[in-house]
């Protein structure tokens, strides 16, 4: 790995990759990306492995995808590299991935972060779609996630000006989850992530699975998704074990079985 930095057992149950390209910002070139895609997969079927975490550094996230190796190609050049297929590959990721952000995440990088399920941020996180400025717009996700996230208006906005956007006002339009001191954004996420880990993840896995299709379905289909994966859950023996624990007033004590 050239561009990232994976660290496998970074706290009990929790993985963090590093974006690791600082002096270009954490521009997010082909090659980081593909080497993202094959460490969320390998972290993935890690049985040791219960959430993910995805950070860059204080100063950035990521400043978007990297201009300089776009600026001369063509349409078809983009059209047959499809590197955003890579992309579709880390959304299909099945444990919760939680981006700690601090700095710049902008373009590509605010994509990046949108296609993690949750968002944990320093004060000095600065998200935005910048590419109207470069004579482009978004092209991984940017126009359709952040729109969802925040809203036509909102979107709209950011997206025909490319005004970055503080935390502050990504946080009060439903964007990111939390807004931390910057000492504190990476031991907020691995917080946040041995939360999660602590649950069955047989039940985060149908959770997070059916949460993710409230944005591809209409709610007839979303709800009987849902009731499917509720059932599905318990054939898991965490179910058993969690209502038995509660029953008992004691602390389940989950196998991912
Ligand atoms: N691609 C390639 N290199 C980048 C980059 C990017 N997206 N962002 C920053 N860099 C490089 C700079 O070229 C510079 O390198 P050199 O020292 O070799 O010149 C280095 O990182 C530091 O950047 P700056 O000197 O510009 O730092 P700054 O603090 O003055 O400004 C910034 C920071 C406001 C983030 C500015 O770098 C910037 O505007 N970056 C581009 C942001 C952008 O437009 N992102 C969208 C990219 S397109 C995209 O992402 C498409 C998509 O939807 C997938």
């Amino acid at each position: 790995m050239e561009f990232i930095i994976v660290t496998e057992q970074y706290a009990p149950a929790v993985a963090l990759i590093q974006l690791n390209r600082p002096k270009e910002l954490n521009a997010l070139n082909r090659q980081l990306m593909e080497e993202v895609r094959d460490a969320l997969k390998l972290l993935d079927a890690n049985a040791n492995v219960r959430t993910i975490i995805i950070t860059g550094n204080e100063q950035a996230f990521a400043a978007g995808a990297d201009i300089k190796q776009m600026a001369d190609m063509s349409a078809i050049d983009m059209l047959l590299i499809d590197q955003f297929s890579t992309w579709d590959q880390i959304r299909k990721t099945k444990k919760p991935v939680i981006a700690a952000v601090s700095g710049f995440a902008l373009g590509g990088g605010c994509e990046f972060a949108m296609t993690c399920d949750m968002i944990v941020a320093s004060e000095t996180a600065t998200f935005g779609q910048p590419e109207i400025k470069i004579g482009t717009l978004p092209g991984a996700g940017g126009t359709q996630r952040l729109t969802r996230a925040v809203g036509k208006a909102k979107a709209m906005e950011l997206i025909l000006t490319g005004r970055f956007m503080p935390a502050e006002e990504a946080l009060a339009h439903g964007l990111i989850n939390k807004i931390v001191p910057v000492e504190m954004y990476l031991k907020e996420a691995v917080a946040l992530a041995q939360e999660i880990a602590r649950m069955s993840p047989v039940a985060v896995q149908l959770a997070k699975e059916a949460v993710n299709r409230s944005f591809e379905t209409l709610l007839d289909e979303g709800l009987a998704f849902e009731r499917k994966n509720f059932y599905l859950s318990f054939a898991s023996a965490d179910q058993k074990e969690g209502m038995k624990a509660f029953i008992e007033k004691r602390k389940p004590n989950y196998t991912g079985k």
